[in-house]
């Protein structure tokens, strides 16, 4: 306890950032990581899951004890990892292009958890690995592609999926090329998303029974805003404003879909801001991963908390439960 109160004081006091309201606070919990991604709050366990994408790590952080384990996926890069609905310390992720299902105890780190691929896309194209996914209302796991090889994203050579409860993949959008945030409106009507190098927040129409997505329209647009940086991660609360990551920006954006107004920016600590999710017993701490990776010597000098996890807290709203995926 005294550790904990000693690691909080300090955090505190690297991260003060100028100008932001005195309520907000972030603290660094973990890290660094190269391309920390994926939060996602298991309310069982009172646990905060992400992936290193590359280090091909999945997490499992508990914020009560500071305690951290972690599992390695042999499979390939890991954009993204969720549990299973009612399957005990079963997750499934999107690894390399592959969706594939795992069992591991978090409470233990397990270097090599036993791994079954449950389908794999775009086979024609080997550079391209899964990024950022999330479990639509009707429990679908959805994630999107990108080319990744030595760094270099070929445009438009991605897609986003949806699977079916068998791990079948079904295309929802083509020609993508960072596939990333992914949200559903509270009345499970608007699907939300990004495609990052577009700097565009977009909403299409959806079918909770069907999945099928409609009507894309655009919600805001960070170049039109004025917002400098690349749209990346995202989570919605409880009001149904989205807190957009962005990557290069140093900063969290909630935004109102409906008046596509731009209500608060969050000053982050670290140039590269990727996802975000709401956690903790009342939902009301916005845990937020980062990376360091592409930062240059003097970069990581000035932004020396590149690549951690923070806990912002004191925003005043609150997120809801993230969604497990029936398989
Ligand atoms: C995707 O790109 C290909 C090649 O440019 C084009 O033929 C196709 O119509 C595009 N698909 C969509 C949905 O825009």
């Amino acid at each position: 306890m005294k550790n904990l109160a000693v690691f909080v004081l300090i955090s505190m006091t690297i991260l003060g950032v100028h100008g932001q309201d005195s309520k907000v606070t972030i603290e660094q919990l973990t890290g660094p990581y190269d391309l920390g991604e994926g939060p996602h709050w298991d309310e069982e366990n009172n646990l905060l899951y992400f992936v290193d994408i590359h280090a091909q790590k999945f997490f499992a952080f508990d914020p009560s004890t500071q305690s951290l384990t972690e599992t390695y996926l042999t499979n390939g890069p890991v954009g993204v990892a969720v549990p299973v609905a009612d399957k005990k310390n079963t997750f499934i992720a999107g690894s390399g292009r592959d969706l594939v299902e795992f069992q591991w105890d978090p409470s233990t780190s397990n270097p090599k958890p036993e791994i079954k691929v449950l389908s794999t896309v775009e086979v024609d194209r080997p550079n391209n690995r899964f990024n950022d996914g999330k479990v639509d209302p009707a429990g679908r796991f959805w994630a999107g592609t990108m080319s990744d090889k030595e760094d270099q994203t070929a445009v438009n050579a991605g897609a986003l999926y949806r699977f079916e409860e068998d791990g079948t993949p079904v295309k929802v959008l083509e020609n993508i090329t960072i596939s990333n945030g992914l949200s559903w409106s509270h009345d499970s009507e608007t699907f939300y998303y990004i495609d990052s190098p577009t700097l565009e927040v977009v909403a299409y129409d959806y079918d909770m029974e069907s999945g099928d997505i409609s009507n894309k329209r655009v919600i805001f647009n960070l170049k039109e805003n004025d917002v400098p940086g690349v749209p990346d991660g995202m989570t919605i609360d409880k009001d149904g404003h989205l807190w957009v990551c962005v990557w290069d920006g140093n900063r969290i954006l909630e935004i109102d879909p409906e008046s596509k107004k731009l209500l608060r920016t969050v000053e982050m600590p670290a140039a590269r801001i990727t996802s975000a999710v709401f956690g903790g017993p009342n939902y009301d701490i916005l845990y937020v991963t980062s990376a360091k990776r592409g930062l240059s010597e003097a970069d990581l000098e000035k932004q020396p908390a590149a690549g951690y996890v923070f806990a912002v807290q004191g925003l005043g709203t609150s997120g809801v439960k993230s969604l497990s995926a029936k398989m």
